[in-house]
């Protein structure tokens, strides 16, 4: 019916972010992070953000999967399944220990030169993302956050010091991870991991996500212009999480309510993209009295710095009901959500959505006309190991296949732009939201447990000898 090979040059890979795999929190000058001093979680237990390390807590991110020690191996396994490019980020707090310092963590930056030389080894192009829920503790616990302006001055110094560090090792980059998360600021974890902010009692959370918020856009801004300046073949983009957003209904209510819960979430990405905030949202922001900081000068960088291409990670879908909240009383997106009927969910409660990638990924087209990269879709759940250490994860492949297949249909039937696809989690890694290590993506196992009990070793699932044929066959042979 239609080519199901991807073009030429297609960037398959695999993702993850430092503070989930890595470990060595406090190795060769690396400074605390906000990662380091959350606890592990369940399905049942949120994690606790506990401000410094605390004796007798379990910090599963302290370890990771020791991705430090383990890179040259892990790196390999990459290449075996045929990896074109290697999604991570570059911690903070191991260039900027603090976050505030004049000069950086020399160490730091030589672990990441002698990890992108490993991936040039093999011809693997990494793709950074500089900013992914692992903020500096001390900006958190002496500035606020991102609450604070300062904080335009610290990121945009780290990232300089990166782009120049690496302007010819790496081509692909990100700023934000997942801004967007904070869409849902009435939830302490998401506006902890994206901006650094830690409520106070009584304090207006709506109003503090969008002065935060404006400031990290204002910095990503900067950054794409230093980066375009230090390297004009740099190609920056932004990063979202995207969930294809459906009425709960055709009632005219319902429609009226997934627009504007679109516009609520994806105003980050208006602002990364066309340079200005959405009309709306500036009459929104006018009505409510917030994001009062906001100078001629922010807007002319805001104006100046927009990105290349649109990241985004895609793991389900959102539907909304208008008996529940109207679009007119909508502030916190989550209050609007319901169950979608039609949808089976993950262990997690997660919805599994396949043809919404594809509904997504002409979304984002229309709204936006830039090339897209899917840098995050996949399935958190529970492995199997057999007695002869084989791992059958059909259920894994299922999901990934059919993902897959809704993407092809984009970009052969539907004429979307898109860059590249990195599945989550390549390798079992600590999962952000919960801090377990039994909630797992990768195609690679890693043996090791939510107690931190195991040794480590790492083994092929089933997944790992399929997607090494996706790519071989350049996404033709699912
Ligand atoms: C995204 C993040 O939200 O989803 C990742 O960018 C995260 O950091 C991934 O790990 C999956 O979420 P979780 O909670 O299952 O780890």
């Amino acid at each position: 019916m239609f080519e199901t090979k991807m073009p030429n040059g297609f960037l398959w890979g695999g993702a993850v972010a430092a503070h989930q795999l890595e470990g060595a929190w406090n190795v060769d000058g690396k400074g605390p992070s906000v990662a380091d001093v959350m606890t592990v979680g369940s399905t049942e237990k949120d994690r606790e953000f506990t401000g410094k390390v605390l004796p007798g807590e379990n910090y599963p991110n302290h370890e990771g999967i020791d991705f430090y020690h383990h890179y040259k191996e892990d790196i390999k396994l990459f290449a075996e399944m045929g990896f074109k490019c290697f999604r991570t980020s570059i911690a903070w707090t191991r260039i900027f220990p603090n976050g505030d310092e004049e000069e950086p963590n020399e160490a730091g930056l030589k672990f990441y030169d002698d990890l992108f030389d490993e991936c040039h080894k093999y011809g693997i192009e990494p793709v950074i993302t500089l900013h992914h829920f692992e903020i500096p503790l001390h900006l958190v616990n002496k500035y606020g956050g991102w609450e604070n302006r300062k904080l335009i001055d610290f990121f945009t110094r780290f990232a300089k010091v990166c782009f120049k560090r690496y302007k010819s090792k790496v081509k692909y980059w990100m700023t934000f991870n997942e801004i967007d998360n904070q869409a849902s600021f009435n939830n302490p974890f998401l506006m902890c991991t994206n901006s650094g902010i830690v409520f106070k009692e009584g304090q207006n959370r709506e109003a503090a996500m969008y002065q935060a918020a404006h400031y990290e856009l204002v910095a990503s801004a900067l950054a794409v212009k230093i980066g375009h300046e230090i390297n004009p073949d740099f190609k920056i983009g932004c990063m979202i999480n995207y969930a294809s957003i459906y009425p709960a209904t055709c009632k005219p209510s319902d429609c009226l309510l997934a627009q504007r819960v679109a516009d609520r979430r994806y105003w980050f990405s208006d602002v990364h993209v066309n340079g200005e905030y959405p009309e709306e949202l500036e009459m929104y922001l006018k009505r409510k009295g917030y994001r009062q900081d906001i100078t001629e000068e922010d807007r002319q960088v805001l104006r100046e710095g927009t990105v290349d291409y649109i990241g985004f990670s895609y793991y389900a879908s959102m539907t909304v009901a208008s008996d529940k909240v109207d679009a007119d009383s909508l502030t916190d997106l989550d209050e609007a959500k319901v169950h979608n009927e039609y949808l089976p969910t993950t262990a997690w409660h997660w919805e599994i959505d396949p043809e919404g990638l594809r509904y997504g990924l002409n979304w984002l087209t229309d709204r936006y006309h830039k090339p897209l990269f899917i840098v995050e879709n996949g399935m958190g759940a529970y492995d199997k190991v057999e007695a002869d250490g084989s791992i059958h994860d059909e259920y894994r492949i299922d999901y990934l296949r059919k993902h897959i297949s809704e993407m092809e249909k984009a970009v052969a039937l539907d004429g979307v732009n898109l860059m590249g696809y990195t599945p989550w989690g390549c390798i079992d890694l600590v999962s952000a939201g919960t801090g377990q290590m039994d909630k797992r993506y990768g195609f690679i196992y890693v043996d090791k447990n939510d107690k931190g009990e195991g040794t480590l070793a790492r083994s092929r699932k089933d997944s790992f000898f399929w997607y090494q044929k996706v790519i071989k066959s350049n996404g033709a042979e699912l």
